[in-house]
């Protein structure tokens, strides 16, 4: 259910499965580098393949190293082997590294005593991310760094460094700890001891951790004292481990975990566990507090939901920034109140995250409150589905963590391509764990029984009926009450997606008002065959359509359900009839009411209806590929319905053997 702007997440029912993490991101920039640096080739296996990794990919050269894909996320890395065989390009390298912030900080260090001259910039967004203090750590080991615009903040230029001869060097810890990563790294290029002193209070320190391991499996050593010190000794220098392994991502198994601890569960996410030196597997953790049942081994864990539902927490982030932005989207399905402390490090992401998670959340209907490093989550007594979408800020993790939004109902996700920074196939992965509501779309021209058929198959089996015609009647009947023409797009667009509705047992209520009658007039019909030929029309009840999509099913009929509604629908139906039959069957109704009108005007008049639905530009009436074909000339209305029945049981069945 894609367009170019958002993606429609139809309710999900259930979560359950098993999903194989893409490689973790940080490890993979880590160890791209790090590969880069070493003497030696080095074999890097179960490498993310993202936007993010992509920009260091395109970095590598600069340093003299060169890569090979091998196929299934694997490269061989060529090492420059450090300082030795230095050959820097004529003039200067521009380097655009779009919105990576691990990429542009470790980076900015590396090639900062590396030598050379280069030009490093990103998208708008990261020149608006600080990173003052790793320029000021740099320029005391002899740096030459000047930035473009304003000071503090990227673009950077760089030149070859001067000699300093200082044995120890001071970075602030407390805004971003890719400050202290990227210098940690590139260290072993000064060729001597020097000994990093943390000032201020380190944020995410299981970030750094993964540098200290990287940094040990190709064979440099740093000694940690504390949180405060970090001694890289002389004659540090990069080998390559031969083979390295990256592990899954932890900050992405977030999102399964989640679903499984919302959605039923088990859901098991392989790739990391027990032994992962990721911090963001401490999610688990969090998520057990919040009464999730985990369960994990060396390389798996896994979530279930517990009796009763999630509660709320109270939780110190800082160990998990990235993560505890999923907590705060459980926290929608929570009994009691969430509240994440410690998070300022999200204010200097991709976007301000504690803003944009606080109005995003409440666009659902929470009550949400936040201070300069903290938020509070009430869930919401009722959830609300904005038709506008949940704006994710160029922001893979809010796209990614807003998803799970789809287990209370329908949720449009703007811009979701965002997701590519990180986690290129998110959709499919959450497709796979998730089981959407089901759909039977039951398609067909005018009087074909279409809705008689459906109306019943729905009752059958217990789930939703959509009368997706009726939608249209009713903007038809809204336009006329409002004065406004039926060929006035713009109008009855927004009259449209204003249109209060409310079907009940055998009634249409506009306004609180029952119009079942009053939308079945001749004119009404003939309106709303115009005004569904407008395409803002159509957009404006998309949204409105795909909301009846709720537990536990939905059986919907129409023009375009198969086609454009719901193109992922189980079993679709196009149903129809000879328009000989259809418009007899349409004279008996009308005389059972006690109008009377003779065949032959029906027959025209339904052969005109019939070319005007399939011939439009949008979304014209007809049968798609996938469609099942029933002809229902000779057929009653039971057989219809006991039809329809075998065939959804059949594609069900078939769904749940795959
Ligand atoms: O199914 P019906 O006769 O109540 O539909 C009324 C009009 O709305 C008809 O002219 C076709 C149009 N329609 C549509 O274009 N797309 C739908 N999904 C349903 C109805």
């Amino acid at each position: 259910m894609k367009n170019m702007d958002f993606i429609d997440l139809p309710q999900r029912s259930s979560a359950r499965g098993v999903i194989r993490l893409p490689g973790s991101k940080s490890i993979s920039n880590r160890v791209l580098l790090l590969a880069a640096l070493a003497s030696g080739s080095t074999e890097l296996h179960g490498v993310l393949e993202s936007g993010d990794t992509a920009r260091m990919f395109g970095a590598l050269k600069c340093l003299g190293a060169s890569s090979v894909a091998l196929g299934d996320h694997s490269y061989r890395i060529e090492g420059a082997g450090g300082c030795e065989k230095k050959v820097f390009p004529e003039g200067e390298t521009s380097l655009f590294l779009g919105n990576a912030g691990t990429a542009f900080r470790s980076l900015t260090a590396v090639l900062a005593l590396f030598g050379g001259n280069y030009r490093l910039h990103g998208v708008p967004r990261m020149h608006e991310r600080p990173i003052g203090d790793l320029v000021d750590a740099l320029r005391q080991l002899g740096a030459n760094i000047v930035y473009e615009n304003v000071e503090g903040y990227p673009p950077l230029r760089i030149r070859p460094p001067s000699p300093v001869e200082t044995g120890v060097v001071r970075v602030r810890g407390d805004v971003s700890s890719q400050f202290l990563s990227g210098l940690l790294i590139a260290l072993p290029l000064m060729g001597r001891e020097i000994a990093v002193e943390v000032i201020g209070e380190l944020i995410s320190k299981p970030y750094v951790e993964i540098t200290l391991a990287a940094m040990a499996c190709f064979g440099v050593d740093a000694v940690r004292e504390g949180w405060r010190r970090f001694i890289v000794p002389a004659g540090a220098a990069y080998r390559s481990p031969s083979v390295f392994h990256v592990e899954g991502d932890a900050s992405s198994a977030s999102y399964f975990l989640a679903a499984g601890a919302i959605g039923g569960g088990p859901v098991r996410v392989e790739g990391v566990g027990n032994k992962s030196i990721q911090g963001d597997i401490r999610f688990a953790g969090a998520l057990e507090k919040m009464g999730a049942i985990i369960d994990a081994g060396d390389d798996w864990i896994e979530a279930s939901a517990p009796d009763g539902g999630l509660r709320g927490i109270t939780l110190d982030c800082n160990p998990i920034p990235d993560a505890a932005m999923t907590l705060a989207v459980a926290a929608l399905f929570a009994r009691g109140e969430t509240r994440l402390d410690n998070i300022a490090s999200w204010r200097v992401k991709e976007t301000d995250r504690i803003a944009a998670m606080a109005a995003e959340l409440r666009k659902l209907g929470a009550h949400v409150e936040t201070g300069e490093d903290f938020i509070r989550i009430v869930p919401p007594a009722a959830f609300r589905f904005p038709p506008e979408g949940i704006d994710t800020y160029d922001d893979h993790r809010i796209a990614m963590c807003f998803s799970l939004a789809a287990f209370a109902g329908l949720a449009r996700i703007n811009d979701p391509a965002c997701v590519a920074k990180t986690f290129p196939d998110y959709y499919a992965y959450f497709e796979r764990i998730a089981g959407a509501v089901p759909v039977i779309a039951i398609d067909g021209p005018s009087a074909s029984g279409k809705g008689t058929v459906a109306a019943r198959v729905a009752r059958k089996l217990g789930w939703h009926y959509l009368d997706s015609g009726a939608l249209y009647r009713l903007t038809a009947l809204a336009a006329k009450r409002a004065g406004i023409p039926f060929s006035d797009e713009r109008r009855v667009a927004s009259l449209a997606l204003e249109l209060e509705i409310e079907f009940g047992e055998g009634t249409v209520c506009l306004s609180g008002q029952d119009v079942g009658e009053a939308i079945r007039q001749e004119e009404i019909s003939s309106g709303a065959s115009l005004v569904a030929s407008l395409p803002s029309v159509r957009n404006a009840l998309l949204f409105r359509q795909r909301a009846f999509r709720r537990f536990p099913g939905l059986v919907a009929d129409g023009r375009d359900m198969a086609t454009v509604v719901f193109p992922d629908a189980g079993c679709k139906v196009f149903l129809t009839a000879s328009v000989q039959a259809r418009a007899e069957r349409r004279h008996k109704q009308l005389i059972g009411k006690g109008i009377s009108v003779s065949i032959p005007s029906l027959l025209q008049d339904m052969k005109e209806r019939d070319a005007r639905d399939s011939q439009r530009n949008v979304a014209p009436l007809r049968k798609s590929e996938d469609s099942l074909l029933l002809d229902t000339t000779t057929l009653s209305v039971e057989q219809a319905v006991e039809w329809v029945m075998v065939r959804a049981a059949e594609t069900r069945q078939e769904k749940q053997e795959r």
